[in-house]
């Protein structure tokens, strides 16, 4: 049983529900999120956790893991979710949170990874699925596929359709093991 944490367009997201893997809940930091109408268009419950909401950030952390947890969620992917999470969170699926990132990490961590790869004039650049600890874009690796840079004008389409591909099937493969 997956959750999903998202923040914005939810493209990932919409992969994982169209593999068919078990997503039985979505959260977001952000009301708005596009990616909150897809999980309600798959009939998927869907919940917005705005820090601004709470005390402080350990204080949703909590309230978002007991909100996945009443929803039966024992593996956590993040798509796209732009906070970091807190050791109250990650302690409440220890080795079971997941995010993908559009770089060869430890390449290029942070919000602009496809930019920063563009103007440090890498040949290849690509995607990282990994585990999540508190660290920004900073946990064991668990798979990678490159993508070469050129032909620039393309090159997010083509990450994206490797995260696209990438994502669900290293879900689906943790989701098996023992
Ligand atoms: C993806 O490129 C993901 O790797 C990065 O943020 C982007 C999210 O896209 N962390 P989406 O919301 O899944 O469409």
């Amino acid at each position: 049983m997956i959750g999903v944490l998202v923040s914005g367009e939810g493209s990932n997201l919409q992969a994982l529900l169209d593999a068919e893997l078990p997503v039985v809940a979505v959260a977001s930091n952000r009301e708005g999120a596009r990616a909150l109408g897809r999980a309600d268009e798959a009939g998927v419950p869907a919940g917005a956790f705005e820090l601004e909401g709470f005390a402080n950030r350990e204080q949703r952390d909590v309230t978002m893991a007991n909100w996945l947890q009443e929803h039966g969620v024992r593996m956590v992917v993040c798509a796209g979710y732009m906070h970091l999470l807190t050791p109250a969170f990650l302690e409440r699926f220890p080795r079971r949170v997941l995010n993908v990132h559009p770089s060869l990490l430890p390449e290029f961590p942070g919000a602009r990874a496809i930019d920063d790869a563009l103007a440090a004039g890498v040949e290849t650049t690509g995607v990282t699925v990994h585990l999540v600890d508190e660290g920004l874009d900073s946990g064991p690796v668990v798979r990678q596929e490159q993508v070469p840079v050129e032909p620039r004008e393309t090159l997010v389409e083509r990450i994206h359709a490797v995260e696209h591909r990438l994502l669900p099937r290293v879900v689906e493969e943790l989701l098996c093991a023992p």
